[in-house]
């Protein structure tokens, strides 16, 4: 393995910070960027709302440089321990304004009367922060999309939109710009050694590999670290939950594993590929799947979130799961001396619970191409159109020949204690005729197939006839040409 360092760098705003946390013992390895930040007077702008991902008040910039260029990146504070932003540039509030000059996002929140309560506006102009970094004259949706992730409950969204417009509606001219290139070499002076990061303190040890043969080696030598990829999911272990994780394997660096590649026979796609990104890279390609991350999390959720977290915590409710079941997808496993291809319905074991062995990652998802003429779609039943875990979600896959059934799978996530085909109802339907009275029928079958929970978000009798809908409203949809 590289040789390694235990201290972490990143530029906050335009300085260079180091953070030793032995040193340091007020900062621990899981410290979150939020809490790290609030430690300080003049960083309080970002505010925690719920620590959990769902509020925004903790919205802060991450840029990196990619090969020259800054790329921007708005993320929740409360879900990022500190050495996942090393080697990376955190841009706060505080630093928008030009000395007494506002930011153009700035600016525009005060033009259009956008600034509320004072609680959420930090996190919500740092979102426009992000939107402004990354879109000229964007359309409506996109703005939308940008603000999904920042809650503000005195309804005060109008003028914000409106300020988005206005504010990128301009030339990207800000101070970033203007000093982009020195922000790009303080950036190359920190990660010049590339330097895996190996942290032990008297209570915590965690490794970030930048290679996956150092991660794997990782893997095998501490077979209890903690996994993390984007941490969207684990990090509420110790958000929420107040666990010490004693051993993280952070792998959110390893550029191996973010890729997206099609060939011949379906498309390979890197376990640390964010979801944003995917989504990008599926609207041809995977249309199902990039129609489930349009409504997956939010923008700040998804710009951690990686494919393979989304698998690897095999919830019951995880929005990839059935749709990856409809897409026939494998899960690829890699461990220092073995490979191995499986497939998703033999990954997932049950409750939160994967055959993956203690020695291994996830390292890629392979989805087949889908025979000409297959229909796949998925759906999201859940309370919030945004920002909401599913209720009840499906992934389904249907194949017909002159009419008839030739293949179908009907995959449901919140339905059993894991995302499970519907496989009797699949059964009776190969080989009838896609008529009505036939997935009438079918409805009566899948009734019968399971008996999921009552809990907070929905009754048992509900969920059951939210799966029968959305057989129906799939045979509409396949029938009705849309
Ligand atoms: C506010 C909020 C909204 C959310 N919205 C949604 C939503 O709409 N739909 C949804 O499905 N989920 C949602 N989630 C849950 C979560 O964001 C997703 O499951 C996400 O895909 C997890 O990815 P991650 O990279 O952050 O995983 P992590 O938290 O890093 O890891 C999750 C699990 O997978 C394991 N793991 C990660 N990578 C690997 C790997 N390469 N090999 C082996 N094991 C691995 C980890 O050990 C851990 O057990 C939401 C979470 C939050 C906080
Ligand atoms: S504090 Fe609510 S999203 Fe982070
Ligand atoms: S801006 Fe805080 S509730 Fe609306």
């Amino acid at each position: 393995m590289s040789e390694s360092r235990d201290t972490i760098q990143f530029v906050l705003n335009d300085k260079i910070v180091t953070v030793d946390f032995n040193a340091h013992p007020e900062l621990k390895p899981t410290t979150t960027v939020l809490n790290y930040l609030r430690s300080f007077p003049f960083h309080k702008g970002v505010k925690e709302g719920c620590a959990e991902g769902d509020c925004g008040a903790c919205t802060v910039v991450i840029a990196e440089n990619q090969e020259g260029k800054l790329r921007y990146k708005t993320i929740d504070s409360c879900l990022v321990f500190l050495p996942m932003i090393h080697g990376k540039q955190l841009i706060t509030v505080e630093s928008l304004a030009d000395k007494d000059v506002l930011h153009p996002v700035q600016q525009e929140m005060v033009n259009h009367n956008g600034s509320q309560c004072g609680y959420c506006t930090p996190g919500i102009v740092m979102s426009l922060f992000g939107l402004y970094k990354n879109h000229h004259k964007p359309e409506r949706e996109v703005i939308e999309d940008a603000l999904t992730g920042n809650l503000c409950r005195c309804t005060g969204y109008k003028p914000i939109i409106k300020a988005a417009e206005h504010a990128c509606s301009c030339m990207d001219t800000d101070k970033f710009k203007l000093h982009e290139k020195k922000i790009c070499n303080l950036l190359d002076e920190i990660n010049r050694d590339r330097s895996p990061l190996e942290i032990e303190t008297s209570a915590q040890k965690y490794y970030k590999p930048l290679k996956l043969a150092d991660a794997l080696a990782i893997r095998n030598k501490f077979p209890c670290a903690l996994i993390i990829s984007g941490a969207t999911d684990s990090a509420l272990r110790q958000t929420k939950k107040h666990e010490i994780l004693s051993e993280i394997l952070d792998i959110s660096d390893v550029s191996e594993l973010k890729y997206f590649v099609e060939d011949q026979q379906g498309y390979k796609i890197g376990a640390g590929l964010s979801l944003e990104n995917l989504k990008s890279l599926s609207v041809e390609k995977l249309p199902a799947i990039h129609q489930t991350l349009k409504i997956f999390g939010s923008l700040q959720i998804r710009n951690l979130a990686t494919l393979g977290g989304n698998i690897g915590s095999a919830s019951p409710i995880g929005d990839m799961l059935p749709l990856m079941l409809a897409y026939k997808a494998k899960v690829k496993l890699q461990s220092v001396t073995f490979d191995r291809t499986i497939r998703m319905d033999e990954f997932i074991k049950g409750y939160r619970s994967t055959n993956l062995r203690p020695n291994e990652l996830i390292s890629a998802v392979h989805i087949p191409k889908p025979e000409p003429g297959t229909i796949i779609r998925s759906y999201k039943v859940s309370k919030r159109k945004d920002l909401d875990i599913s209720t009840v979600s499906g992934g389904f896959s249907l194949r017909l020949e002159n009419g008839t059934v030739k293949e179908i799978i009907l995959a449901f996530g919140g339905m059993a204690d894991m995302p499970k085909r519907a496989t009797d109802t699949e059964k009776h339907l190969v080989g009838k005729p896609w008529t009505r009275p036939n997935v009438e029928y079918a409805m009566k079958i899948l009734a019968g197939e399971f008996s999921p929970l009552s809990d907070a978000r929905a009754g048992s009798e509900y969920r059951n006839l939210v799966a029968r809908n959305l057989l129906l409203k799939f045979y509409a949809e396949t029938t009705s040409g849309l």
